[in-house]
C-alpha cells in the first residue's frame, strides 16, 4: 500500500530548486506526477533546470533573500499543495575567534530569515492536506570545530519546524537533516580539497560514502505524503551522529 496522500497532480513548490537536494526533489516529485514549480535566484539555472525536470514543471527567479519578492511570488502563484525550502548558499566556517559577529549574522539570512519569510508568504496558499519541509543540516546535532555558527543555525531551523508544526496546524511542517551531501554547496573549495573532503567524511561512516542529492530527496517525498507527522526533523546523515 503506497503512503496517505500521493502527489499525482499535487502542485509542489521548490524554493532552491535549481540545484543539488532541491532539483532532486524537483525531479523525484515531478516523477510521481507532481506539478512542480522551482525558484531560484539566478535566472539561467532556474531555466536549465526547469528543462532538466521536463513535463509541466515551471520556474522562477526569486531572490528568496527579499521578502518584497516572496511576498509578490507567492501572490501571483496562488494555491498549491507542498512547500519546500531549500535555498542556502555556501557556508563560511570559522573558529569562534575570528569570527566576524556582522558577517556572521548573514549566515541566517538565507537559511532561517528567507525560510521564515516563504513560510509566512506562502503557507495561507497551501490546500487542505498540504505540508511544508524546509531544511536543516547533521552539524545541529553533530557539530565540529570551526562550525559554532552554521551549527546554530541548523540548530534554529530544528526549533522554528517544531514551532512552526504548532502555529500553522494543521499544515504539517517538518525538517530534513542532511549529512555531507555532493552538491554546488561546496564549490567555494577547490575541486581537490571537495574530493578530499567527499572521501574522508565518506570513509568515516556507517554506509561508507557521502549522499548524493537523490538520496537525500527522498526524504522530502516521504514527509509530503505521509500525512501524519509534524515538527519532526528527518535525518538522513549515512549515521553522521552516531560517529
Ligand atoms: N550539500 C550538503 O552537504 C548539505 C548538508 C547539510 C545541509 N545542506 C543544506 O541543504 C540545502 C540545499 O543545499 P544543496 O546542498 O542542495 O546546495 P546547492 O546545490 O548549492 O543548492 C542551493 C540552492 O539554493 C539556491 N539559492 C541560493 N541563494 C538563493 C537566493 N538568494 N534565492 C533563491 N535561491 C537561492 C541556489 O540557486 P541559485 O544559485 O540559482 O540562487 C540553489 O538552487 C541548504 O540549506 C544546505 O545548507 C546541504
Amino acid at each position: 500500500m503506497g503512503l496517505g496522500n500521493g502527489l499525482e497532480n499535487k502542485r509542489v513548490v521548490i524554493l532552491g530548486g535549481s540545484s543539488g537536494i532541491g532539483l532532486a526533489v524537483a525531479e523525484e516529485a515531478a516523477s510521481q506526477g507532481a506539478k512542480v514549480t522551482i525558484a531560484s535566484s539566478d535566472a539561467e539555472r532556474v531555466q536549465k533546470a526547469t528543462e532538466c525536470i521536463g513535463g509541466e514543471a515551471q520556474g522562477q527567479a526569486v531572490d528568496v533573500a527579499d521578502e518584497r519578492a516572496v511576498a509578490a511570488f507567492f501572490t501571483k502563484l496562488g494555491n498549491f499543495d507542498h512547500l519546500v525550502f531549500t535555498a542556502g548558499d555556501s557556508l563560511h566556517l570559522q573558529d569562534l575567534a575570528s569570527t566576524d559577529l556582522k558577517q556572521a549574522r548573514r549566515a541566517f539570512e538565507l537559511r532561517y530569515w528567507a525560510a521564515l519569510a516563504a513560510v509566512k508568504y506562502g503557507s495561507p496558499h497551501i490546500r487542505k492536506g498540504g505540508s511544508i519541509v524546509l531544511t536543516t543540516g547533521v552539524a545541529g546535532r553533530r557539530p565540529h570545530k570551526g562550525w559554532v555558527v552554521a551549527a546554530s543555525v541548523c540548530g534554529t531551523i530544528e526549533a522554528l519546524t517544531r514551532a512552526l508544526a504548532v502555529e500553522l496546524a494543521p499544515i504539517r511542517v517538518n525538517a530534513v537533516s542532511p549529512g555531507v551531501v555532493r552538491t554546488n554547496l561546496w564549490q567555494n573549495m577547490s575541486s581537490a580539497e571537495r574530493e578530499h573532503l567527499y572521501e574522508s567524511v565518506g570513509k568515516s561512516l556507517p554506509v561508507g560514502r557521502v549522499g548524493e542529492p537523490h538520496d537525500i530527496a527522498q526524504a522530502y517525498l516521504f514527509l509530503m505524503q505521509e500525512g501524519f507527522g509534524t515538527g519532526q526533523t528527518l535525518v538522513v546523515d549515512g549515521g553522521t551522529v552516531l560517529v
